[in-house]
């Protein structure tokens, strides 16, 4: 069983009311279990709202229903600044529906970046120390998120805290001797052993992958597309393994001579950087930097509500469910 731990921080963002008549806002963004839009409640607190996709047609309703509310099993259990808060899921009745409630962010990371001109490296690294905290807090209690990318991360809306999104292929560790399974994750991103063996060290392979992040923000581009040996940029890396520090530490091949978190939160050079956390500011606001689309887009949504007397229409509200699914119309069962 999951549990929380002493070093778990309460998220700031206030808890919105929930109504079946809050509006949507616009749509977040696209993956592949799901879509996720924005909405917003009657006091204008913003809520994001993930909807899975109906199931696929090799599985069946149990395994569907197991898979989708994953996610929500172990979000649930979270409490960190830089890890989404869920708030509550819903399902139709007959389970052939789900979405899940979270806390709303901005577009996420690989998005703003590639639609703002230019960043600091100091800006970026605090970026990058704020997702080394989610992580550290994650393994803590023996979780390994197994997806981390810049698709999977987003700024809450005030661009004060970073957080880490989409648990779906999440994981805890302990019950099977610390041995992930199965080929997840982003190509990109995923370390040469989930390609090389059916068993391997999750909580390693997050590792890799924030050293694949680390790598982009100071270099402005990945190493490689895919860490497989018909790759000749990663062939050429894997046969000398030069690369400075710590990246060629943290980018270990050998994935039990990578860096443990705690061991690269220890590092000098680790400490040295300025990053934004409940009581330390790294000195750049955030917001003036990264575009804010999802801000201008709520702060239109509120002026166009204003100007045409807030009127609401039965199509963009919230309880969905009752419109896509209508077989299993008024039987929504809500679970927080
Ligand atoms: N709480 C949130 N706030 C803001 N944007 C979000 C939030 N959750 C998800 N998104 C956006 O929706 C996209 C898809 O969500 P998510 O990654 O959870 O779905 P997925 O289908 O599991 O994705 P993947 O394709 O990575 O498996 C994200 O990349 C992000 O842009
Ligand atoms: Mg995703």
């Amino acid at each position: 069983m999951l549990s929380t731990t002493a070093t778990a921080v309460s998220p700031l963002a206030p808890v919105p009311r929930f109504s079946r008549f809050d509006k949507k806002v616009c749509t977040l963004g696209k993956g592949i279990s799901g879509y996720v839009e924005l909405y917003m409640d009657r006091h204008k607190v913003p809520y994001a709202v993930k909807v899975y996709h109906t199931k696929e047609t090799f599985e069946s309703k149990d395994e569907f229903r197991k898979r989708v509310l994953h996610e929500h099993a172990m979000l649930s259990n979270l409490c960190h600044r830089n890890i989404i808060t869920v708030y509550k899921y819903q399902k139709s009745k007959l389970g052939s529906k789900v979405k899940l409630y979270m806390e709303a962010g901005t577009e996420h990371l690989s998005k703003l970046l590639k639609t703002t001109a230019s960043h600091s490296v100091d800006e970026l690294l605090c970026i990058w120390k704020q997702l080394c905290q989610g992580v550290q807090y994650l393994h803590s209690l023996n979780i390994c998120h197994r997806d981390l990318k810049l698709e999977n991360l987003v700024f809450d809306l005030d661009f004060r805290h970073l957080k880490i999104i989409d648990f779906a292929t999440a994981e805890e560790v302990t019950l099977k001797q610390g041995q992930s399974i199965g080929l997840v994750g982003s190509e990109k991103y995923a370390a040469p052993e989930t390609f090389a063996s059916l068993k391997y060290d999750g909580k390693a392979t997050d590792i890799w992958s924030i050293g694949i992040i680390l790598y982009f923000f100071l270099k402005d581009e990945f190493p490689w597309e895919s860490a497989r040996h018909n790759n000749q940029k990663f062939k050429s890396y894997s046969e000398t393994q030069s690369m400075e520090m710590p990246i060629s530490q943290i980018l270990a091949i050998n994935s039990k001579q990578r860096l443990s978190i705690s061991a690269i939160m220890q590092d000098p050079w680790f400490e040295s950087i300025h990053s934004c956390g409940n009581n330390t500011n790294c000195g750049i606001i955030h917001k003036l930097t990264f575009s804010i689309d999802t801000i201008n887009t709520i702060e239109r949504h509120y002026r166009a509500k204003r100007d045409s007397g807030a009127a609401s229409t039965a199509t963009d509200t919230v309880d969905t469910i009752d419109t896509i699914d209508t077989i299993e119309r008024s039987e929504i069962v809500e679970h927080q």
